[in-house]
Protein backbone atom coordinates (compact mmCIF):
# COMPACT_ATOMS: atom_id res chain seq x y z
CA UNK A 1 0.00 0.00 0.00
CA UNK A 2 1.52 3.28 -1.18
CA UNK A 3 2.01 5.74 2.07
CA UNK A 4 -0.13 8.17 2.84
CA UNK A 5 1.16 11.63 2.08
CA UNK A 6 0.15 14.45 4.85
CA UNK A 7 0.13 18.09 4.24
CA UNK A 8 0.77 20.52 7.19
CA UNK A 9 -0.42 24.02 7.18
CA UNK A 10 1.06 25.91 9.81
CA UNK A 11 4.33 24.61 11.03
CA UNK A 12 4.36 26.88 14.52
CA UNK A 13 4.68 24.89 17.18
CA UNK A 14 1.69 22.02 17.50
CA UNK A 15 2.36 21.74 13.21
CA UNK A 16 6.16 20.86 13.95
CA UNK A 17 4.84 17.97 16.63
CA UNK A 18 2.48 16.59 14.46
CA UNK A 19 4.96 16.53 11.19
CA UNK A 20 8.14 15.00 13.99
CA UNK A 21 5.32 12.19 15.04
CA UNK A 22 4.34 11.22 11.73
CA UNK A 23 7.64 11.22 10.50
CA UNK A 24 8.26 7.91 12.26
CA UNK A 25 5.35 6.29 11.41
CA UNK A 26 5.97 4.28 8.39
CA UNK A 27 2.33 4.37 7.15
CA UNK A 28 2.89 7.97 6.09
CA UNK A 29 5.35 10.49 4.75
CA UNK A 30 5.27 14.33 5.73
CA UNK A 31 4.86 14.86 2.09
CA UNK A 32 4.01 18.88 1.93
CA UNK A 33 4.62 22.10 4.25
CA UNK A 34 2.69 25.48 4.01
CA UNK A 35 2.76 28.21 6.48
CA UNK A 36 2.47 32.12 5.58
CA UNK A 37 5.84 32.29 6.91
CA UNK A 38 7.91 30.43 4.82
CA UNK A 39 10.86 30.05 7.07
CA UNK A 40 8.72 28.19 9.30
CA UNK A 41 7.85 25.32 6.70
CA UNK A 42 11.41 25.47 5.71
CA UNK A 43 12.44 25.02 9.31
CA UNK A 44 10.29 22.21 9.28
CA UNK A 45 10.98 20.70 6.44
CA UNK A 46 14.50 20.43 7.09
CA UNK A 47 13.62 18.04 9.91
CA UNK A 48 11.06 15.80 8.37
CA UNK A 49 11.69 16.32 4.75
CA UNK A 50 8.33 17.39 2.73
CA UNK A 51 7.93 19.89 -0.33
CA UNK A 52 7.71 23.59 1.04
CA UNK A 53 5.13 25.07 -0.67
CA UNK A 54 4.36 28.31 -2.04
CA UNK A 55 0.21 28.31 -1.34
CA UNK A 56 -2.25 25.70 0.32
CA UNK A 57 -3.66 24.82 -3.35
CA UNK A 58 0.37 23.59 -4.35
CA UNK A 59 -0.33 21.55 -0.99
CA UNK A 60 -3.53 20.11 -1.94
CA UNK A 61 -2.02 18.57 -5.16
CA UNK A 62 0.56 17.10 -3.51
CA UNK A 63 -1.41 15.63 -0.05
CA UNK A 64 -3.98 12.77 0.82
CA UNK A 65 -4.72 14.24 4.49
CA UNK A 66 -4.32 17.66 5.75
CA UNK A 67 -3.63 19.12 9.22
CA UNK A 68 -4.84 22.65 10.18
CA UNK A 69 -2.43 23.71 12.25
CA UNK A 70 -3.07 27.17 11.79
CA UNK A 71 -4.34 30.08 15.05
CA UNK A 72 -8.15 29.33 15.83
CA UNK A 73 -9.93 31.83 13.81
CA UNK A 74 -8.68 30.72 10.27
CA UNK A 75 -9.55 26.62 11.38
CA UNK A 76 -13.52 26.43 9.70
CA UNK A 77 -12.14 28.11 6.21
CA UNK A 78 -9.14 26.13 5.67
CA UNK A 79 -10.70 23.07 6.50
CA UNK A 80 -13.92 23.66 4.79
CA UNK A 81 -11.48 23.83 2.14
CA UNK A 82 -9.39 21.22 2.32
CA UNK A 83 -12.14 18.53 2.63
CA UNK A 84 -13.74 20.48 -0.44
CA UNK A 85 -10.07 19.29 -2.30
CA UNK A 86 -10.48 15.64 -0.91
CA UNK A 87 -8.84 15.52 1.71
CA UNK A 88 -8.60 13.43 4.80
CA UNK A 89 -8.63 16.07 7.56
CA UNK A 90 -7.25 16.55 10.91
CA UNK A 91 -8.08 19.84 12.15
CA UNK A 92 -6.84 21.22 15.41
CA UNK A 93 -8.78 22.41 18.42
CA UNK A 94 -10.55 24.44 18.38
CA UNK A 95 -12.96 23.47 16.03
CA UNK A 96 -14.55 26.80 14.88
CA UNK A 97 -15.49 30.06 16.60
CA UNK A 98 -18.80 30.61 16.44
CA UNK A 99 -22.15 28.53 16.61
CA UNK A 100 -22.76 29.57 12.73
CA UNK A 101 -19.62 28.34 11.43
CA UNK A 102 -19.11 25.27 13.56
CA UNK A 103 -22.88 24.38 12.27
CA UNK A 104 -21.46 25.38 8.67
CA UNK A 105 -18.00 22.69 9.39
CA UNK A 106 -20.18 20.35 10.61
CA UNK A 107 -22.39 19.71 7.61
CA UNK A 108 -19.33 19.90 5.27
CA UNK A 109 -17.60 17.57 7.17
CA UNK A 110 -20.65 15.32 7.52
CA UNK A 111 -21.20 14.99 3.82
CA UNK A 112 -17.45 14.12 3.01
CA UNK A 113 -16.35 10.62 2.59
CA UNK A 114 -13.30 11.48 3.82
CA UNK A 115 -11.97 11.22 7.86
CA UNK A 116 -12.44 14.42 9.74
CA UNK A 117 -10.67 14.64 13.20
CA UNK A 118 -10.21 17.51 15.34
CA UNK A 119 -7.47 17.45 18.07
CA UNK A 120 -8.61 17.05 21.19
CA UNK A 121 -5.64 15.20 22.55
CA UNK A 122 -6.22 14.87 26.26
CA UNK A 123 -8.23 11.90 25.26
CA UNK A 124 -5.56 9.79 24.60
CA UNK A 125 -3.21 10.93 27.66
CA UNK A 126 -2.50 8.08 29.58
CA UNK A 127 -3.75 9.83 32.89
CA UNK A 128 -7.13 10.34 31.55
CA UNK A 129 -7.69 6.88 29.63
CA UNK A 130 -6.73 5.75 33.01
CA UNK A 131 -9.40 7.70 34.74
CA UNK A 132 -11.78 6.55 32.68
CA UNK A 133 -11.13 3.10 32.85
CA UNK A 134 -11.76 3.45 36.91
CA UNK A 135 -14.76 5.54 36.12
CA UNK A 136 -16.41 2.89 33.61
CA UNK A 137 -16.25 0.68 36.63
CA UNK A 138 -17.22 2.70 39.30
CA UNK A 139 -19.74 5.24 40.07
CA UNK A 140 -19.05 9.23 39.79
CA UNK A 141 -20.81 11.33 42.17
CA UNK A 142 -19.41 14.66 41.51
CA UNK A 143 -16.09 16.94 40.70
CA UNK A 144 -14.06 19.68 40.72
CA UNK A 145 -12.13 21.02 37.81
CA UNK A 146 -9.79 23.04 36.96
CA UNK A 147 -8.09 24.23 33.98
CA UNK A 148 -5.60 27.54 34.15
CA UNK A 149 -2.95 29.03 31.87
CA UNK A 150 -0.31 31.26 33.79
CA UNK A 151 -0.54 34.00 30.88
CA UNK A 152 -1.63 34.71 27.46
CA UNK A 153 1.52 36.15 25.82
CA UNK A 154 3.11 33.31 24.17
CA UNK A 155 2.68 33.04 21.14
CA UNK A 156 1.39 36.47 21.25
CA UNK A 157 -2.13 36.00 19.39
CA UNK A 158 -2.96 33.57 22.04
CA UNK A 159 -3.67 37.14 24.28
CA UNK A 160 -6.01 38.42 21.01
CA UNK A 161 -9.69 37.24 21.40
CA UNK A 162 -10.27 38.50 17.61
CA UNK A 163 -7.90 35.27 16.47
CA UNK A 164 -8.38 32.67 19.86
CA UNK A 165 -12.29 33.65 19.66
CA UNK A 166 -11.40 33.74 23.42
CA UNK A 167 -9.62 31.92 26.16
CA UNK A 168 -12.61 29.83 26.62
CA UNK A 169 -11.30 28.54 22.98
CA UNK A 170 -7.90 28.59 23.63
CA UNK A 171 -7.55 26.66 26.47
CA UNK A 172 -10.44 25.98 28.75
CA UNK A 173 -11.87 23.86 25.79
CA UNK A 174 -9.70 21.03 26.13
CA UNK A 175 -11.51 20.19 29.51
CA UNK A 176 -14.83 21.12 28.35
CA UNK A 177 -13.93 18.41 25.95
CA UNK A 178 -12.67 16.25 28.57
CA UNK A 179 -16.03 16.82 30.35
CA UNK A 180 -18.23 14.85 27.77
CA UNK A 181 -15.69 12.12 27.30
CA UNK A 182 -15.82 11.26 31.08
CA UNK A 183 -19.20 11.95 32.70
CA UNK A 184 -21.40 12.36 29.73
CA UNK A 185 -23.82 14.92 27.93
CA UNK A 186 -24.30 17.93 29.96
CA UNK A 187 -28.09 18.95 30.83
CA UNK A 188 -27.39 22.81 32.19
CA UNK A 189 -24.94 25.23 33.19
CA UNK A 190 -24.30 28.28 35.46
CA UNK A 191 -21.38 30.38 34.99
CA UNK A 192 -19.55 33.82 36.31
CA UNK A 193 -16.94 35.51 34.79
CA UNK A 194 -14.79 38.67 34.85
CA UNK A 195 -11.92 40.85 33.75
CA UNK A 196 -8.81 41.33 34.79
CA UNK A 197 -5.78 41.09 32.56
CA UNK A 198 -6.82 40.79 28.96
CA UNK A 199 -9.21 42.48 26.88
CA UNK A 200 -12.20 39.84 27.28
CA UNK A 201 -13.60 37.52 29.81
CA UNK A 202 -10.30 36.08 31.54
CA UNK A 203 -11.58 34.31 34.90
CA UNK A 204 -14.46 31.64 35.32
CA UNK A 205 -16.00 29.83 37.51
CA UNK A 206 -18.73 27.40 35.93
CA UNK A 207 -21.13 24.61 37.45
CA UNK A 208 -22.40 21.65 35.11
CA UNK A 209 -25.09 19.55 36.01
CA UNK A 210 -25.58 15.98 33.43
CA UNK A 211 -28.40 14.28 32.10
CA UNK A 212 -26.65 11.30 34.22
CA UNK A 213 -27.25 13.24 37.28
CA UNK A 214 -23.92 13.92 38.02
CA UNK A 215 -22.34 17.26 38.97
CA UNK A 216 -19.38 19.51 39.23
CA UNK A 217 -17.59 23.26 39.40
CA UNK A 218 -15.31 24.23 37.13
CA UNK A 219 -12.33 27.10 37.72
CA UNK A 220 -10.56 28.41 34.53
CA UNK A 221 -8.65 31.40 34.84
CA UNK A 222 -5.79 32.83 32.28
CA UNK A 223 -3.78 34.68 34.48
CA UNK A 224 -2.57 32.40 37.12
CA UNK A 225 0.65 31.31 37.49
CA UNK A 226 1.98 28.09 35.64
CA UNK A 227 2.32 26.53 39.32
CA UNK A 228 1.70 22.60 38.57
CA UNK A 229 -0.70 21.49 38.10
CA UNK A 230 -2.40 24.08 35.96
CA UNK A 231 -4.85 21.63 34.93
CA UNK A 232 -6.69 18.85 37.66
CA UNK A 233 -9.51 16.89 37.64
CA UNK A 234 -10.81 15.64 40.79
CA UNK A 235 -13.45 13.27 41.22
CA UNK A 236 -15.79 12.39 43.85
CA UNK A 237 -16.95 8.31 44.23
CA UNK A 238 -18.48 5.67 47.00
CA UNK A 239 -15.82 6.33 49.89
CA UNK A 240 -13.06 7.54 46.78
CA UNK A 241 -11.40 10.11 45.33
CA UNK A 242 -9.91 10.10 41.96
CA UNK A 243 -7.27 13.12 41.48
CA UNK A 244 -5.50 14.21 38.17
CA UNK A 245 -2.55 16.62 38.45
CA UNK A 246 -1.66 17.73 34.31
CA UNK A 247 -0.81 14.95 32.84
CA UNK A 248 1.45 13.70 35.21
CA UNK A 249 -0.25 11.68 38.00
CA UNK A 250 -3.42 10.00 38.28
CA UNK A 251 -3.87 9.06 42.78
CA UNK A 252 -6.79 6.86 43.49
CA UNK A 253 -7.61 7.16 47.09
CA UNK A 254 -10.12 4.20 47.84
CA UNK A 255 -11.77 3.39 51.18
CA UNK A 256 -12.14 4.80 54.30
CA UNK A 257 -9.18 5.18 55.62
CA UNK A 258 -6.55 8.16 53.99
CA UNK A 259 -4.46 5.75 51.53
CA UNK A 260 -3.75 6.42 47.94
CA UNK A 261 -2.46 4.64 45.20
CA UNK A 262 -0.12 6.89 42.44
CA UNK A 263 0.13 6.02 38.45
CA UNK A 264 2.83 8.23 37.52
CA UNK A 265 3.20 9.41 33.77
CA UNK A 266 5.86 11.57 33.90
CA UNK A 267 8.51 9.24 32.59
CA UNK A 268 6.84 8.81 29.34
CA UNK A 269 8.12 10.99 26.60
CA UNK A 270 5.73 14.01 26.90
CA UNK A 271 4.60 13.35 22.99
CA UNK A 272 2.77 10.53 23.91
CA UNK A 273 2.05 11.73 27.73
CA UNK A 274 0.06 14.46 26.23
CA UNK A 275 -1.53 12.54 23.99
CA UNK A 276 -0.38 13.42 20.34
CA UNK A 277 1.04 10.02 19.54
CA UNK A 278 -2.18 8.50 20.03
CA UNK A 279 -4.62 10.84 18.25
CA UNK A 280 -1.83 10.57 15.12
CA UNK A 281 -1.97 7.29 14.79
CA UNK A 282 -5.80 6.88 15.34
CA UNK A 283 -6.25 9.57 12.33
CA UNK A 284 -3.87 7.21 10.02
CA UNK A 285 -5.90 4.20 11.73
CA UNK A 286 -8.99 5.62 10.47
CA UNK A 287 -8.04 6.63 7.15
CA UNK A 288 -6.55 2.89 6.31
CA UNK A 289 -9.13 0.70 7.92
CA UNK A 290 -12.05 3.82 6.67
CA UNK A 291 -13.64 4.07 9.94
CA UNK A 292 -14.70 7.00 12.16
CA UNK A 293 -11.95 8.63 14.24
CA UNK A 294 -12.05 8.77 18.02
CA UNK A 295 -12.70 12.60 18.27
CA UNK A 296 -15.26 13.68 15.05
CA UNK A 297 -16.36 16.52 13.54
CA UNK A 298 -19.68 16.08 16.12
CA UNK A 299 -17.28 16.22 19.02
CA UNK A 300 -15.56 19.16 17.93
CA UNK A 301 -18.66 21.09 17.42
CA UNK A 302 -19.87 20.31 20.72
CA UNK A 303 -17.02 21.08 22.82
CA UNK A 304 -17.84 24.96 20.28
CA UNK A 305 -21.34 24.67 21.81
CA UNK A 306 -20.22 24.50 25.28
CA UNK A 307 -17.53 27.42 25.16
CA UNK A 308 -20.69 29.56 23.73
CA UNK A 309 -23.08 28.49 26.57
CA UNK A 310 -20.90 29.31 28.86
CA UNK A 311 -20.07 33.14 27.18
CA UNK A 312 -24.08 33.08 26.80
CA UNK A 313 -24.76 32.45 30.49
CA UNK A 314 -22.17 35.14 31.65
CA UNK A 315 -23.96 37.09 29.51
CA UNK A 316 -27.22 36.86 30.40
CA UNK A 317 -27.04 35.91 34.22
CA UNK A 318 -29.49 33.14 33.65
CA UNK A 319 -29.21 29.62 33.41
CA UNK A 320 -28.76 27.65 30.48
CA UNK A 321 -30.22 24.27 29.24
CA UNK A 322 -29.18 22.12 26.68
N1 LIG B 1 -3.92 20.27 20.96
C1 LIG B 1 -3.03 20.98 21.62
O1 LIG B 1 -2.56 20.60 22.69
C2 LIG B 1 -2.55 22.28 21.03
C3 LIG B 1 -1.35 22.84 21.48
C4 LIG B 1 -0.93 24.03 20.91
C5 LIG B 1 -1.71 24.65 19.94
N2 LIG B 1 -2.89 24.09 19.55
C6 LIG B 1 -3.74 24.74 18.53
O2 LIG B 1 -3.03 24.67 17.30
C7 LIG B 1 -3.15 25.89 16.58
C8 LIG B 1 -1.77 26.50 16.34
O3 LIG B 1 -1.16 26.80 17.57
P1 LIG B 1 0.43 26.97 17.72
O4 LIG B 1 0.70 27.05 19.18
O5 LIG B 1 1.13 25.93 16.92
O6 LIG B 1 0.63 28.41 17.08
P2 LIG B 1 1.93 28.98 16.37
O7 LIG B 1 1.75 30.46 16.33
O8 LIG B 1 3.16 28.42 17.01
O9 LIG B 1 1.84 28.38 14.89
C9 LIG B 1 0.85 28.75 13.97
C10 LIG B 1 1.49 28.82 12.57
O10 LIG B 1 0.47 29.05 11.59
C11 LIG B 1 0.98 29.98 10.62
N3 LIG B 1 -0.17 30.59 9.96
C12 LIG B 1 -0.98 31.58 10.42
N4 LIG B 1 -2.00 31.79 9.56
C13 LIG B 1 -1.81 30.92 8.53
C14 LIG B 1 -2.54 30.65 7.33
N5 LIG B 1 -3.67 31.32 7.04
N6 LIG B 1 -2.04 29.69 6.49
C15 LIG B 1 -0.90 29.02 6.79
N7 LIG B 1 -0.18 29.24 7.90
C16 LIG B 1 -0.64 30.17 8.78
C17 LIG B 1 1.86 30.93 11.43
O11 LIG B 1 2.79 31.60 10.62
C18 LIG B 1 2.51 29.96 12.42
O12 LIG B 1 3.74 29.44 11.95
C19 LIG B 1 -4.08 26.76 17.41
O13 LIG B 1 -5.39 26.65 16.96
C20 LIG B 1 -3.95 26.21 18.82
O14 LIG B 1 -5.12 26.41 19.58
C21 LIG B 1 -3.30 22.91 20.05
Amino acid sequence: MDKIKIGIIGTGYIGSVHARIFSRDERCEVAALYDVKPERAEKTAKLVGGTVCQSREELFDIADAVLVCTPNKTHTEIAASAVAAGKHVFCEKPFSIGLPDAKKLLDIADKSNKVFQVGHNRRYAPVYTKLKEFLSADKAHSAHIKMNRGELKNPVWTGDPNVTGGFLYETTIHLFDMLRFQFGEIAELSAYGSQHEYPELDEFSIIFKFKNGFHCTFASSSDASWIFPFERVEVFCHHRTLLTQEMEHLIDSNGLDANFETFSFGMTEKEERWGYVQEDKAFLDAIINETAPPVTALDGYKSVELVEKVYEAIKSGAKISF
